[in-house]
C-alpha cells in the first residue's frame, strides 16, 4: 500500500509505502528532512503532524516527550503513515542548513586499493548518523590540533559506515594510516563541510571531472543520484597517471554498463607500457573537452588535484563557454603544502 505526503512549508510531495519510514522515503525521493540519529533518540527529526493517522513507531521519551506528540509533534525517522499525511517539518537546502558536529568514530575496515590508496571506513557511536549532503568532507582532528579533510565516498542514505579514500602524500596522517593504524582505532572528526554538492535543483546534463583520490565525492554524487533516480545524463571523467590511479575503475564501468544515461570516459596521463592501456590518454579536462565543443548548457562538478581544477575552470569557461555559475569545484591539497601553509589536506 501507498501514501502520499505532503511536506510544508515547501509543498514538496511524494509517495511512499507504507513499510517505510517517512525520513527514509523523503531521503529516497531526495528530500533532504533534517535528521541526526535516525533511530528515534536525539529529536532532529521531530516535525508537526498536520494532517493524516501515522504509526509513531519505537523511539526515546527523551526524544519526543508525550507533552509533545499530544501536541501534534512526531519524529519522522521512526513514523509510518496509516493514510496520506501533511507534515511540517525543517528541510535541509543547503549545506547552511546542516549542523556541524564533533564525533568520535571507531575505524571499523580499511582495504588498500591502490599502493598509495588506502579506503577506510568509520562507524560512528551507536544511534548517531552524520547528515550530509553528497559530495561534502569531514575534518580528522588530529592529537596537535591539526586537521586533515577528506570527503564521504558513500552517499548519505547508506550512512551507516563513513568511507573515506586516503591517499598516501607523505605528510603525517596518511603516513600514520598507512604505517600504524588498525581496525578499531579511534579517530575524532567534525563535520561536514563544503559547498560542492549536487545541485538537484537543475534540469542540465551533468559532467563530473575527477583525478586521483578526487574520486570519493564524486562516488557518493552518482550513488545519490542514481539512488533518487535522477532523470539527468551524467559524464565521468576520471583521470590518473597510471592505471593504478583509477583504484575503482571497475566500479565506473560498471556503473556505465548498467545505467542508461551514464557515460565513463577513464583517462591517464602517463601510461607505461606496464599498464596495457589502449584508452585515452593525456589530461582528463583536456579528454573532456574534445568529446563537448560547447557546456554552454551543463554543470560541471570538478574534484582533486588544485592544478587540474583550475585549469578545468580557466578553459571551460574560456573556451567552452561553460557559465562560472555552472562550475562547482573542491581542490585537495596535498598534506605536505598543508603542512606549510597550515590549510586543511586529504
Ligand atoms: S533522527 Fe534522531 S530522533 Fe529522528
Amino acid at each position: 500500500m501507498s501514501f502520499t505526503v505532503t511536506i510544508r512549508p515547501s509543498g514538496h510531495r511524494y509517495t511512499m509505502d507504507a513499510d517505510d519510514t517517512v525520513l527514509t522515503a523523503a531521503l529516497r525521493e531526495g528530500f533532504n528532512l533534517a535528521y541526526g540519529c535516525r533511530n528515534g533518540a536525539c529529536g532532529s527529526c521531530k516535525g508537526r503532524l498536520l494532517s493524516g493517522r501515522i504509526d509513531y513507531g519505537h523511539y526515546q521519551s527523551s526524544a519526543l516527550s508525550e507533552a509533545e506528540r499530544a501536541g501534534g509533534l512526531a519524529l519522522f525517522c521512526c513514523a509510518r503513515p496509516l493514510e496520506d499525511i501533511e507534515i511540517e517539518c525543517r528541510e535541509v537546502g543547503a549545506a547552511k542548513d546542516i549542523q556541524i558536529r564533533k564525533m568520535p568514530a571507531r575505524v571499523q575496515k580499511m582495504v588498500r586499493a591502490a599502493s598509495d590508496v588506502m579506503i577506510v571506513w568509520l562507524r560512528l557511536p551507536q544511534n548517531e548518523r552524520l547528515q550530509y549532503l553528497a559530495g561534502q568532507y569531514l575534518d580528522i582532528l588530529l592529537k596537535d590540533g591539526r586537521r586533515r579533510s577528506f570527503s564521504m565516498a558513500n552517499p548519505p542514505h547508506a550512512d551507516e559506515l563513513l568511507e573515506l579514500h586516503i591517499r598516501d602524500y607523505g605528510g603525517v596522517f596518511s603516513k600514520h594510516v598507512f604505517e600504524q593504524m588498525k581496525e578499531r582505532d579511534i579517530l575524532r572528526f567534525e563535520g561536514p563541510y563544503g559547498n560542492f554538492f549536487l545541485r538537484e535543483e537543475s534540469d542540465k546534463p551533468i559532467v563530473l571531472l575527477a583525478s586521483g583520490t578526487g574520486f570519493a565525492p564524486i562516488k557518493a554524487m552518482i550513488e545519490h543520484a542514481l539512488h533518487i533516480g535522477l532523470k539527468r545524463p551524467l559524464a565521468l571523467y576520471w583521470g590518473g597517471r597510471r592505471r593504478a590511479d583509477l583504484y575503482l575503475h571497475d566500479l565506473a564501468q560498471r556503473w556505465a554498463g548498467e545505467q542508461p544515461g551514464l557515460t565513463y570516459v577513464p583517462v591517464l596521463s602517463e601510461a607505461s607500457p606496464d599498464d596495457a592501456w589502449s584508452a585515452r590518454t593525456g589530461l582528463v579536462h583536456r579528454a573532456l573537452m574534445a568529446d563537448h565543443a560547447d557546456l554552454s548548457g551543463y554543470q560541471v562538478y570538478a574534484c582533486g588535484n588544485p592544478l587540474m581544477v583550475d585549469a578545468a575552470r580557466t578553459d571551460f569557461t574560456a573556451q567552452r563557454g561553460l557559465p562560472a555559475g555552472e562550475f562547482f569545484a573542491d581542490a585537495f591539497t596535498p598534506a605536505m603544502a598543508a603542512q606549510a601553509t597550515g590549510a586543511a589536506a586529504r
